[in-house]
């Protein structure tokens, strides 16, 4: 081991003992599951911290017992004139926000710090300089701290959003296996859940997702960034029978939206030689269509995938989860093949910590706790655990 590496790796034993010698019942020998055993057996609350930073909006949640009792959301403006999330910019702007969201998340759930049982940092997918900010500031406040720090995969929590409960509040949870669609701006999937921390891909998109569908073909529309709740808004007054498009053809439950974005282009173009103003005449019309035509492509595949597979539990989640229309037509579809459907509540679609804080309380009972080495990923599938 070189020099560094063992340096590294000894102060994470100094810490990780200091951790459990602080602590009168953190004995130094006994591993993270003995811990949590004796953690449990003390009926001590669990009170988790979790911090999303993955793209452009800054978060804070906390967690007691598996409840959530507070999510704080800062979104950056500042990409609105750009049309889309600048990396430095969104970095910085997270290291600008990061301290007044969690502290803001702690008063909101009257938490003190001290009272923490461990604190959570979305790992991955994301972009790379916005996860760094939150992981750096996780790291800092488990060290400071001493207690556990979690890590947790960005998608995994999208689909554990379905778990949040508030206090006094008892929502109906999907029963395993289920399947959930989850579209986000970075990402398409369809996910087989075995359990709250086993998951599988089945399908996904093979070049761009679902939300950057609608974000592009929002700003060939001239709309501002994030063009998806743009569309779905001008698409609640139009005909969506109006203007036709074609299938992509992919295999097996993968997705492509790339292609669609090109036939989206296209068609835009040719009109508008025909008739400059055609957008500005027909903006609803062309938003629903649109938005109706990415809805069937998406939920093509849900049930191509729940008739293979015979599983009629169907959750929806991330971003795209949102838009009125694949809320309503997956309603629909539930009616006809007979589905039991969970829809997630607005504020948990897009990105937020209160998922994050969910998914590390799964994490915390199963005693799976990251070190201080533990280094963001731009990319990171939802089957690797590490
Ligand atoms: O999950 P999310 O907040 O961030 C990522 O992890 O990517 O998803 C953001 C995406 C954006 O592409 C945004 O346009 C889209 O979700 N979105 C919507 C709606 N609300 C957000 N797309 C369509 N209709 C909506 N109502
Ligand atoms: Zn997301």
């Amino acid at each position: 081991m070189d020099p560094i590496a063992a340096n590294k790796d000894q102060k994470q034993h100094t810490l990780k003992q200091d951790t459990y010698e602080k602590t009168s019942y953190f004995p130094a020998f006994f591993d993270t599951f003995t811990l949590l055993i004796l953690h449990l057996s003390q009926n001590k609350d669990i009170i988790i911290l979790g911090i999303e930073s993955s793209c452009d909006d800054t978060s804070a949640a906390v967690i007691k017992n598996g409840e959530i009792l507070s999510n704080s959301i800062t979104s950056q403006l500042i990409h609105e004139k750009y049309g889309g999330v600048v990396p430095e910019l969104a970095s910085r702007a997270h290291q600008q926000n990061i301290i007044p969201v969690v502290s803001s998340a702690l008063k909101q759930a009257n938490i003190q710090t001290d009272q923490l049982s461990a604190v959570s940092f979305t790992r991955g997918p994301g972009l790379l300089g916005s996860l760094l900010v939150g992981a750096s500031f996780a790291k800092s406040m488990a060290l400071s701290l001493e207690i556990p720090l979690i890590e947790v995969n960005h998608m995994m929590a999208h689909v554990l959003a379905h778990f949040i409960q508030k206090p006094a509040e008892n929502r109906d949870t999907p029963s395993f296996p289920f399947i959930c669609l989850t579209v986000s701006g970075g990402h398409t999937q369809l996910v087989l859940v075995r359990d709250h921390l086993k998951m599988e891909v089945i399908g996904e998109t093979i070049d761009d997702a679902a939300g950057e569908a609608f974000d592009k073909s929002a700003k060939i529309l001239g709309l501002s960034y994030p063009g998806g709740p743009l569309i779905d808004k001008f698409a609640k007054t139009g005909n969506s029978d109006r203007f036709k498009f074609s299938h992509p053809s992919v295999q097996g439950y993968n997705y492509s939206f790339s292609g669609l974005k090109t036939q989206f282009l296209y068609f835009i173009q040719k009109e508008t030689q025909r008739d400059h103003e055609f957008v500005s005449k027909n903006l609803p019309d062309i938003c629903a269509s649109w938005q109706q035509h990415i809805i069937k492509v998406l939920l093509s595949k849900l049930k191509k995938a729940a008739k293979d597979r015979k599983i009629n539990t169907i959750a929806i989640a991330g971003g795209v989860s949102a838009n009125s229309g694949l809320r309503s037509e997956l309603q629909q579809m539930s009616i006809k093949e007979g589905w039991t459907i969970f829809i997630p509540e607005f504020e948990y679609c897009t990105d937020n910590a209160a998922m994050i804080a969910m998914a590390s309380h799964f994490k915390y009972l199963e005693g799976d706790f990251a070190t201080l080495s533990t280094v963001p990923k731009a990319r990171m599938p939802i089957e690797s655990l590490s």
